[in-house]
């Protein structure tokens, strides 16, 4: 009887879990941003019916998705400021870097995470590392002409970049994976590449970090601040 009661639970869904915790973070018809990926997209599809006044997106997947479930989307330049922006990640550190842009929405996510007074990190517990690079390529947008110059830079800053097969961003670029890259020190990083000329941006979050991870594991949510 036991065994057949436990054969039957389903394993918990930690993405849905962490997206649930962050409601709390979400004040009454706020403006909130809003990031991409699997599990914000759990998040998305509870706010339906939410008093939230409005939110922007960080893709264009994410804004047709708070369309769907009835939020309304308006465009960063009509906000001075954001309430909260809730986002994913690939990795995050007891500090709270993050690197992110596995799904190639990274520079529109660090826009919308500046404007925002509070960022609300939601990921299962597999994204937690000590170090940021050691389970995650580092994802850089890059200018399609620089390609060939950028990936040079890299290379000599000891990583292995290769560029994402396939994938243009919503603003036109192509996404370079620099695997092998070890980040000791994240804040510093972060200045050197953005100032390897034709990057756009790209996915260590460090100067603008979470104030706030939620990291569900199978027996409930941990908060790390
Ligand atoms: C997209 C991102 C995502 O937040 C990150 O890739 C995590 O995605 P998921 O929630 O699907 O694991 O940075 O650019």
């Amino acid at each position: 009887m036991l065994r057949a009661f436990f054969m039957n639970t389903p394993p918990p869904n930690l993405k849905a879990m962490a997206a649930q915790a962050a409601l709390a973070y979400i004040p009454a018809n706020s403006i909130i941003g809003v990031g991409t990926g699997s599990t914000v997209n759990y998040l998305i599809d509870m706010l339906a019916g939410l008093p939230i006044a409005a939110a922007v997106a960080s893709s264009i997947a994410t804004a047709e998705r708070l369309a769907r479930v009835g939020i309304p989307v308006v465009e960063l330049n009509r906000v001075s400021q954001l309430a909260v922006y809730i986002d994913g990640a690939d990795e995050i550190t007891p500090q709270l870097f993050m690197t992110k842009g596995g799904g190639a929405a990274l520079t529109r996510e660090k826009i919308v995470a500046s404007v925002a007074a509070q960022f609300v990190c939601i990921a299962d517990h597999s994204k937690w590392v000590s170090q940021l690079g050691s389970s995650f390529a580092l994802p850089v947008e890059v200018i399609p002409m620089a390609e060939a110059s950028v990936t040079r830079a890299l290379q000599a800053m000891g990583g292995k970049p290769i560029t994402r097969p396939g994938v243009l961003t919503d603003n036109g670029n192509i996404i370079v994976d620099v695997h092998d890259f070890i980040i000791a020190d994240p804040v510093d990083l972060e200045s050197k590449i953005n100032n390897i000329v034709g990057v756009v941006c790209h996915g260590v979050f460090a100067q603008r970090k979470a104030d706030v991870a939620l990291i569900a594991h199978p027996n409930g949510v941990t908060t790390h601040t």
